[in-house]
């Protein structure tokens, strides 16, 4: 685990919860979802759904009342993880790290989630958390990528530590899952996520421009064609 992992696991993850907890569980946080409406635009029907850096798992207890799927969620925060398991009992939950998915080899999912999560991922090991991501999607199935977007790359300092050497890093991540051929983008949609706010942990004068993007994996790669 990096360091900046780690200190997700060790308590940024709570703290991030516990400043956003009335936010991730009032129902307007379901009903202007994003990720939701990519969902029902794209009418996806999904089986199975897992969320990376779920939080208290709101979002796939609203996936499986809307279309009874399965949900599981993954998620560095031991408070969220207890709140998310008392309010959302249909959705289950491990503690777990992007880059180090204890999930067995060879299980997959149709829905595959990872919103605003990459951002905060140490760089030394986002590539991991790339090839984890990736296993766990089915050939066929869908990812749904979000995170800030901007015109290029940035490192801001993550400003509920300063002088800590912990960044937030704005890029495309859906580009990363693109660069490998075995994904299509379905669809994209950019947004301005708003006055830096403590959900997002951005600083003033940095890019807000958000993006969500809906990607299906390949049922064989475009290298593998023809062979
Ligand atoms: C900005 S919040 C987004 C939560 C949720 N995806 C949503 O859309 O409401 C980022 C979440 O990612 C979690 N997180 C932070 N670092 C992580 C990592 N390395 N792997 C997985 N999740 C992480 C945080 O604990 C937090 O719950």
């Amino acid at each position: 685990m990096t360091d900046q992992d780690e200190l997700f696991v060790r308590g940024e993850g709570d703290s991030w919860f516990h400043r956003n907890s009335a936010y991730l569980n009032a129902p307007v946080r379901v009903t202007d979802d994003r990720v939701m409406k990519v969902v029902e635009l794209a009418r996806l029907q999904p089986r199975r759904a897992v969320e990376i850096g779920a939080s208290n798992g709101y979002r796939l207890d609203a996936l499986a009342k809307r279309y009874g799927c399965s949900g599981l969620a993954l998620e560095p925060s031991a408070l969220a993880v207890v709140q998310g398991r008392r309010t959302f009992p249909g959705v289950r939950f491990v503690r777990a790290v992007a880059s180090e998915l204890p999930i067995a080899t060879g299980v997959t999912f149709d829905l595959v989630i990872v919103y605003f999560v990459l951002h905060w991922v140490g760089r030394s090991r986002l590539l991991q958390a790339v090839a984890e991501i990736d296993r766990l999607v089915q050939a066929g199935g869908h990812l749904v990528i979000g995170d800030f977007h901007p015109p290029a790359p940035e490192r801001v300092p993550y400003h509920h530590r300063p002088g800590e050497n912990i960044w937030t890093y704005k890029q495309d991540y859906a580009a990363l899952f693109h660069a490998t051929a075995f994904y299509d983008t379905e669809m994209f949609a950019a947004f301005d996520v708003g006055a830096p706010t403590s959900a997002t942990g951005a600083l003033a004068g940095a890019s807000t421009r958000g993006a969500v993007t809906l990607l299906r994996k390949r049922t064989r790669s475009s290298g593998e064609e023809g062979t």
